[in-house]
């Protein structure tokens, strides 16, 4: 009977054993190759990797249902706890009646998270990922986009717009204000005062930096000159359409670098197609404009995916793990859309690791071959 015991106590004990090391060696395996590092933008500090919220309250393009919001604050999570502070919005987002509802979205899901963290203190989960609650580095920054909608014609105009924007986070302060594109191209009037604005949001205290999109190495520069003149305003980021499937070279890296910010890269998986999961025979659903593009841009794709597959099969990670690898090796921050938790999950894995030098010249030369690059985004300056 006691022989019974004892073995019975030592098969439990081998058994806490063994499932303590698989807990652990699994949290550490997700420490050490997806803890999400820090990188400079201008003045201030930035996760190097952010998320994308464009697809937060978007029917036409994205097929959002607000019976989503579970699964998006599930990916929002797993993120925040990997160490992803950098969330880029716009004011824009959320078609029509759901308009601004990724700015509410963002707002919602930090609460509830840091609600969940303080009653989940006992746990301290957050510890384990290596994540110091109080640090500073760990907070939620949001970078929004205020449209430059051609009502939006004086400074003060962009200044409510960003208290408008403050009103749906429910905060107080946002990390990056910035202009969602350039008028230089259809309304340049309208530039001069949307530049003053931004830097009125910066003296209001209203932002920690600001920031532009879409716009082209000259227009940036023109940009940064202008921020320098009114007293030094800080600029910290620049986002562009960049990816392995935009035609893209490097001066705008390092007009970027020469304003002393940090180029974002939007769309670093070319709104899905980049992942490999779309064919021909598997493309978007009918009546959503990414099933016509794709079909557009598959054909001549087929050898860029070939390799971006081949790399990826050798590294043993996903494509679309390649992909954003690829980004982070050209210095730019990807902001990825993630949908679900799974989505999430695997773009996670795109830090901890580098492509080889060999590698991303193999990548950028198949990029080079591209019959079709991505469609420029409309309002993007030279
Ligand atoms: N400044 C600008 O004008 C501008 C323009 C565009 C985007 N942006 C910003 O950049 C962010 C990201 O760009 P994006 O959303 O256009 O495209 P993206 O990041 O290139 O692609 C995102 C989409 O790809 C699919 N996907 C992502 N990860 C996946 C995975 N691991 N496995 C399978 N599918 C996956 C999802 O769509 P499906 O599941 O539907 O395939 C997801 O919504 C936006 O959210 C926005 O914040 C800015």
């Amino acid at each position: 009977m006691s022989a019974q015991v004892s073995t019975r106590a030592i098969i439990l004990l081998l058994c806490f054993f063994l499932s303590t090391i698989t807990i652990v060696s699994g949290l550490v395996n997700i420490g050490n190759n997806n803890k999400v590092g820090r990188v400079k933008a201008g003045p201030i500090d930035i996760s190097a990797i952010g998320c994308g919220t464009w697809s937060w309250g978007n029917r036409l393009l994205w097929d959002y249902d607000p019976s989503q919001d579970e699964e998006i604050y599930r990916a929002y999570k797993v993120q925040r706890n990997a160490g992803i502070t950098l969330f880029d919005t716009g004011d824009s987002y959320g078609t029509f009646d759901l308009n601004g509802r990724a700015e509410i979205l963002l707002g919602q899901f930090e609460r509830r998270y840091l609600e969940e963290k303080s009653n989940n203190k006992s746990q301290n989960m957050f510890d384990l990922f290596g994540n110091n609650e109080n640090s500073s580095s760990n907070k939620q920054q949001v970078a929004t986009k205020l449209a430059p909608y051609p009502w939006r014609i004086t400074r003060g105009s962009l200044v409510n717009a960003a208290k408008a924007s403050l009103k749906r986070l429910e905060q107080d302060k946002l990390c990056v204000a910035q202009t969602h594109w350039s008028t230089a191209n259809y309304q340049p009037l309208q530039e001069g005062a949307l530049w003053e604005g931004l830097a009125d949001i910066y003296d209001e205290g209203l932002c920690e930096a600001v920031g532009v999109s879409n716009y082209g190495p000259q227009q940036l520069y023109k940009f940064s000159e202008r921020m320098k003149e009114r007293d030094d305003i800080p600029i910290a980021v620049a986002q562009v359409q960049y990816s392995l499937m935009t035609a893209r070279n490097n001066e705008i890296l390092e007009s970027a670098d020469n304003a002393g910010c940090r180029l974002i890269s939007y769309s670093p998986l070319c709104l899905g197609l980049l992942t490999c999961k779309y064919d021909l025979d598997n493309l978007p659903r009918a009546g959503n404009p990414r099933r016509q593009l794709f079909r557009e841009l598959l054909p001549g794709a087929k050898p860029l995916l070939g390799t971006l597959k081949a790399i990826a099969k050798e590294q043993r990670k996903t494509p679309s793990q390649v992909a954003i690898n690829w980004t982070i090796q050209k210095r730019t921050v990807p902001i990825f859309g993630a949908r679900t938790l799974q989505q999430a999950e695997e773009n996670l894995g795109a830090v901890g690791w580098s492509l080889s030098n060999e590698e991303v010249m193999e990548l950028d030369i198949a990029s080079s071959k591209l019959e079709k690059n991505m469609i420029e985004n409309i309002f993007a300056t030279r």
